[in-house]
């Protein structure tokens, strides 16, 4: 009997924790196209950074000469990207006082050099959550901005790409997940942007394309380093074998 009390206690304390966990992943992530490879996509990326999210945001790991990495060459980065008489070794800085940026948002913008590797769940990748979030503002009369987002509920930020997107609605839908169907409230386009809704995913894919080549800059070097190790190992072993047969020659 008691083994059976225990046994039950034990069940329930190894599923508990689960429960918690799936409770705060109720939102579904989109797929960020994310291809480090694409230097145009992290090139438009890197000027949408810049000319959108910097006014609030910083980001004091990165240098604006390092975007030589994406085939910038430094006078294109100054001409086109550093602003305000900056020079082009400059770390991405922000111009905006960290304790106003609070009373105006309720919020500190926080850094975002590693934003993309932050944001990381269960539901997906830190890229999928950008990637989603910013594109799930909405107007809501309600919040101090104006606006509202599904993925990050009650945000202090406002709408940074309404420009480009237009201006989105919550509507009522069906939603599908896990084989059952729930109504949600998602948001619609009601007024339309600069962008087509298509030009609008792409332009974010950029930018979220750039916000993870910025969590990292040196992976690509990284993996072609990673290559040419595993290449070398591999050729060893033939020379490796090589001498194992020439030492044990007298043994044997
Ligand atoms: C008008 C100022 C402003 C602009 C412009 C802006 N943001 Fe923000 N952002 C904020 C504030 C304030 C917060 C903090 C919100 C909170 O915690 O409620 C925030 C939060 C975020 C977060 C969530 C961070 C986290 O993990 O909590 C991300 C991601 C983000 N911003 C990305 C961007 C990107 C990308 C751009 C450019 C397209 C951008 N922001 C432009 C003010 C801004």
């Amino acid at each position: 009997m008691t083994r059976k009390i225990i046994s039950v206690a034990l069940l329930v304390c190894a599923l508990v924790p689960s429960f918690a966990v799936g409770a705060g992943d109720h939102v579904k992530l989109d797929r960020a196209p994310v291809n480090l490879n694409n230097t145009e996509s992290l090139q438009r990326g890197a000027a949408l950074f810049v000319n959108y999210c910097l006014n609030c945001h910083s980001a004091n790991y990165m240098r604006y000469n390092r975007l030589q990495d994406i085939g910038l060459s430094n006078k294109e980065i100054l001409d086109n990207l550093v602003f305000s008489g900056g020079k082009v070794g400059d770390l991405m800085k922000n111009t905006m006082d960290a304790g106003e940026a609070k009373v105006w948002f309720g919020a500190q913008p926080p850094d975002l050099t590693v934003i993309a590797r932050s944001r990381a769940s269960e539901a997906g990748s830190g890229a999928d959550w950008l990637y989603t979030y910013l594109r799930t503002f909405y107007r809501d009369a309600s919040r101090p901005t104006g606006w509202n987002n599904t993925t990050f509920p009650n945000v202090g930020m406002p709408h940074a790409l309404w420009e480009l997107q237009g201006e989105q609605v919550l509507k009522a839908g069906q939603m599908q997940a896990d084989g059952y169907t729930a109504s949600v409230e998602k948001p619609v386009l009601a007024k339309p942007g600069k962008l087509s809704a298509l030009e609008y995913d792409r332009a974010v894919g950029d930018l979220v394309n750039y916000l993870v080549y910025m969590g990292e800059p040196a992976a690509k070097s990284r993996k072609t380093i990673g290559l040419i190790v595993m290449g070398f190992l591999f050729l060893l072993i033939p020379l490796i074998y090589a001498l194992k047969v020439n030492f044990w020659k007298d043994i044997h």
